[in-house]
């Protein structure tokens, strides 16, 4: 449930689009004047259809949309111009300040390579560290999101993980560098609902904690209900609707709102079962 926690106003915010526009390498538009701003310390949910774009904004953020790809308009993180950029650009930002968690961890880990040896390159790349006190800040981060063990964690291939323990590990890597915007695709879709609410929880968490900011895309509005403080909602590469959680919980309105309601309600029996 939102917190209300930073009500993101336009001048402050750390990511801010204006007119943002992604075109696929044969002119086809994917994303179309999107206008949109998230504060710091906030969660905005995405949601939408399959096919609305959801996943090509959070990649085309980090340069990493489909090949020829090009992006327009305008969006700012941090002061810094992310539409149009070029590759040093997404480079300098991506990892250190913006993370992304994606739906299926085995995709985002190397099978080849330990556990270690993956953080450990994060912290090398983005903070220098090396070594034991690599290691030291590697099993630290896996302890943080609730992991036993995580020396032998360390030692262990993914493959040899869990799902759950594979999603929480990615979100432990994600955010090892202490990035100030988390883009999370689906990031609790693949797992079972006990291990859900452990990430959502943990989500919810590093923004209160460390004021991290999470654009949250997700098909499941129980997602939304339970972590975000406002939702935007995607169709065919625009946006629709965009609202305070809790206001459209009070005052459902669209489509959108009223199945966000009956989402929280469904929840909230859920958790207090009569
Ligand atoms: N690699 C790709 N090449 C060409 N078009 C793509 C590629 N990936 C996605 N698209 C198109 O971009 C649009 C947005 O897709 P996507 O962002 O994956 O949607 P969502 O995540 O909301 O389901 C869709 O029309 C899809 O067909
Ligand atoms: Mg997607």
């Amino acid at each position: 449930m939102s917190c209300g926690h930073a009500m993101a106003t336009e001048s402050t915010a750390l990511l801010c689009a204006r007119g943002y526009s992604l075109r696929r390498a044969d002119g086809m538009p994917v994303l179309q004047e999107l206008s949109f701003h998230l504060g710091r310390g906030e969660i905005l949910g995405v949601v939408g259809e399959s096919g609305s774009g959801k996943t090509q904004l959070l990649l085309s953020l980090l340069g990493l949309a489909m090949r020829g790809a090009c992006s327009g308009g305008s969006c700012r993180f941090d002061g810094v111009e992310l539409a149009g950029a070029g590759e040093p650009v997404y480079r300098s930002q991506r990892g250190k300040r913006i993370a992304m968690l994606f739906q299926d961890p085995l995709l985002s880990w190397n099978p080849c390579l330990t556990i270690r040896t993956q953080l450990t390159e994060v912290l090398h790349a983005h903070c220098g560290l090396r070594g034991r006190a690599a290691d030291a800040r590697a099993a630290e981060a896996l302890a943080a999101v609730g992991l036993a063990q995580p020396q032998r964690l360390l030692r262990q291939y993914p493959h040899e993980l869990s799902g759950g323990m594979r999603q929480r590990a990615m979100l432990a890597m994600a955010v090892l560098a202490e990035p100030d915007l988390l883009l999370a695709d689906e990031p609790t879709t693949a797992l079972d609902a006990t291990t859900q609410l452990a990430i959502l929880d943990l989500l919810a968490r590093l923004r209160r904690e460390r004021g991290m900011s999470i654009l949250l895309v997700t098909h499941d509005l129980g997602v939304v209900a339970r972590v975000a403080d406002r939702v935007m909602v995607m169709r065919s590469g625009q946006i629709v609707e965009t609202g305070e959680v809790g206001t459209m919980l009070r005052q459902p309105a669209g489509g959108y709102a009223r199945a966000l309601l009956a989402a929280a309600q469904q929840l909230e029996r859920r958790e207090f079962p009569q």
